[in-house]
């Protein structure tokens, strides 16, 4: 069939991915979910911060990382003076794996295009990777301790890596560790503000 409208572009949009994400069966997750998490923040945010995927009160509440490991995030971007406002905040996989088990090949690899949608729109400065599934599933993995803290350049984007807050939630040498690669991010924030 030929109409206009079948040549029309097909225009994507942040709220478009969320509309897809909340209706998602392509996984098993989309089983045992209450509330798909497709992640918040606005179309002009300047930096991305991905974690792992939702556990029981983003679940509950459809928004990422509101509970215990949101509220030390939260205290960390205010201590480096990073508002949470400024920042667009998501997770490589949007559904709430039972138990917050560690998600499996399978749900990342489905939900993954969710991901590169959300970036190719936002076009972050920088994209900041919370621990260590995220570093996998974005960057292939490596070391955490090696390269945290720091700038990775990587196809023309970049990168910054540091340790997922829920790690701090059982071990609060870990806080401190968050919080000075998070005043490091809020510099080059400023600096790719200020070019
Ligand atoms: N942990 C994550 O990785 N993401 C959330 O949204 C909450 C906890």
């Amino acid at each position: 069939m030929s109409s206009s409208s079948s040549r029309l572009p097909v225009v994507d949009s942040l709220e478009k991915v969320a509309g897809e994400v909340t209706g998602c069966p392509k996984c098993k997750l989309a089983r045992t979910r209450k509330n798909a998490v497709p992640g918040e923040g606005q179309l002009s945010a300047k930096v991305m911060f991905v974690g792992e995927a939702p556990g029981r009160s983003e679940d509950e509440k459809g928004r990422p990382f509101v509970g215990a490991a949101g509220k030390i995030l939260d205290e960390m971007l205010a201590k480096a003076g990073i508002s949470r406002s400024q920042v667009f905040i998501t997770n490589v996989v949007k559904c709430r794996p039972p138990n917050n088990r560690v998600p499996e090949d399978d749900e990342v690899q489905a939900c993954t295009p969710y991901l590169e949608r959300q970036i190719a729109l936002i076009r972050p400065r920088i994209i900041c990777i919370l621990g260590r599934t995220a570093y996998s599933s974005i960057l292939g993995g490596g070391s955490i301790t090696a390269n945290r803290g720091k700038i990775i350049e990587k196809a023309g984007q970049k990168y910054f890596l540091t340790i997922h807050p829920a790690a701090a939630i059982y071990n609060r040498s870990m806080l401190s560790l968050l919080e000075a690669d998070l005043k490091k991010l809020a510099k080059e924030i400023d600096g790719a503000e200020g070019r």
